[in-house]
């Protein structure tokens, strides 16, 4: 997208003149759809750390490498919360190639990413993308589009990559995590990635979240023993919580610094 001008199909709540964390990630990825806007921002972060489109890509491997093994352990509907805007390798055409009869539903705050989503997914009847905020999960798993396509009665693999540090309070965040915790059947699988402040140069992460700051979504790092919380009561399958540059398929970016813990989870 090349400018702000004639773009009458975008809600009228979607703020314009902030950048927005979904388009930036697009940006750093090299996907075109972002505005002006994005793309400044994104820029000031990538002066302080061009490694931030490693971080990004190295990110993607872990979701791309996390939806797999769910799919090769029989699971077989995906719920994406901050599901982002479609770029190379998406989750249902993942986990499809796998199981055909797979079922994704992507959730998304930002009203273009579910737009690009929807009109990717057009014609593909096991696959949809709805517009909510994550704070609201009672909302994501009654929305009767997640209700044709989710059975909650049977496991589910929720992802929540790159997402939860756009919840800054800790109280919410977790309080997100244990209502899915609660929600999903057991052999659910849950797959979290999540920045960490921890390895960082000095000074680099808190100039770049003063950056995200003045975006549509603060963002906050936690520490590994914040992020491991998300995942109490499941069991956390090999390698465990690693640093987002140990993950086996994230290391091939060769990043300096973890930036991020991930990990996977199985409900008992
Ligand atoms: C960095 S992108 C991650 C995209 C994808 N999960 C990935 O890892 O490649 C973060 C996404 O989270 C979304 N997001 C931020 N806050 C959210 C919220 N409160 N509820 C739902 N989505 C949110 C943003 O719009 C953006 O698309």
């Amino acid at each position: 997208m090349s400018g702000q001008q004639n773009q009458s199909w975008i809600p009228e709540d979607v703020p314009l003149d902030k950048p927005n964390p979904a388009r930036m990630y697009d940006y750093f990825l090299g996907g075109m759809h972002n505005f002006e806007v994005d793309r400044q921002a994104a820029e000031q972060v990538l002066q302080i750390l061009p490694e931030v489109r490693l971080i990004a890509q190295a990110n993607r491997a872990f979701l791309i490498d996390a939806v797999k093994y769910l799919a090769n352990q029989g699971i077989d509907q995906f719920l994406d919360i901050g599901s982002g805007i479609p770029t190379r390798g998406n989750v249902h055409e993942v986990v499809q190639e796998i199981n055909p009869e797979s079922r994704v539903v992507y959730v998304d705050i930002d009203p273009i990413a579910v737009a690009h989503s929807r009109a990717l997914l057009e014609g593909n009847p096991r696959a949809t993308c709805i517009r909510a905020d994550a704070r609201d999960v009672e909302m994501i798993v009654n929305h009767p589009e997640v209700e044709t396509l989710i059975d909650f009665s049977r496991p589910v693999g929720l992802l929540l990559v790159a997402v939860l540090h756009f919840i800054p309070d800790d109280e919410e965040a977790h309080g997100i995590v244990r209502q899915f915790r609660h929600r999903l059947a057991s052999g659910s699988y849950m797959a979290i990635s999540h920045a960490t402040m921890e390895g960082w140069p000095p000074d680099v992460l808190e100039r770049i979240l003063a950056i995200y700051k003045r975006s549509t979504a603060p963002a906050k790092a936690r520490t590994k023993d914040e992020i491991v919380r998300f995942f109490e009561g499941w069991e956390l399958v090999e390698p465990g919580l690693v640093g987002l540059d140990e993950w086996p398929l994230s290391k091939q970016f060769k990043l300096e610094f973890s930036a991020a813990y991930v990990g996977i989870a199985r409900k008992p």
